[in-house]
């Protein structure tokens, strides 16, 4: 969900901004493979070898790519401007939640 919602909205809007940018570059490679590692997460059995370093490490890869995007991408399009970001946060927002009706999943409602 994270992955596709940045890849529809977010980066093709940052690329537009900010040009060719490494950032932009490196965290759709972290979406792969982060995507990579759950689909080999899923597809095992909790017992076998290896399985926990997979979850173990899908998180630390998961720390460092939210850092970098929330750190480092996100603050330079703020320096940059020319990008509506309140407003590219409710359209994401929006498509979220059309995806999760698209999965059937009911969206938390926080008290
Ligand atoms: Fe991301
Ligand atoms: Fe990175």
């Amino acid at each position: 969900m994270h992955a596709q919602l940045e890849e529809e909205l977010l980066y093709p809007a940052a690329r537009q901004a900010l040009g060719r940018n490494d950032l932009i570059e490196e965290a759709k490679v972290e979406h792969a493979s982060a995507r990579d590692l759950i689909k080999q997460i899923q597809g095992m059995d909790p017992s076998e070898e290896l399985y926990d370093a997979k979850v173990k490490v899908l998180g630390e890869y998961t720390k460092h790519h939210v850092q970098e995007e929330e750190n480092e991408l996100i603050p330079q399009l703020q320096q940059k401007g020319g990008l509506d970001l309140s407003a590219l946060g409710r359209q994401m927002m929006t498509r979220r939640q059309e995806l999760m009706q698209q999965m059937g999943v009911q969206e938390q409602q926080s008290a």
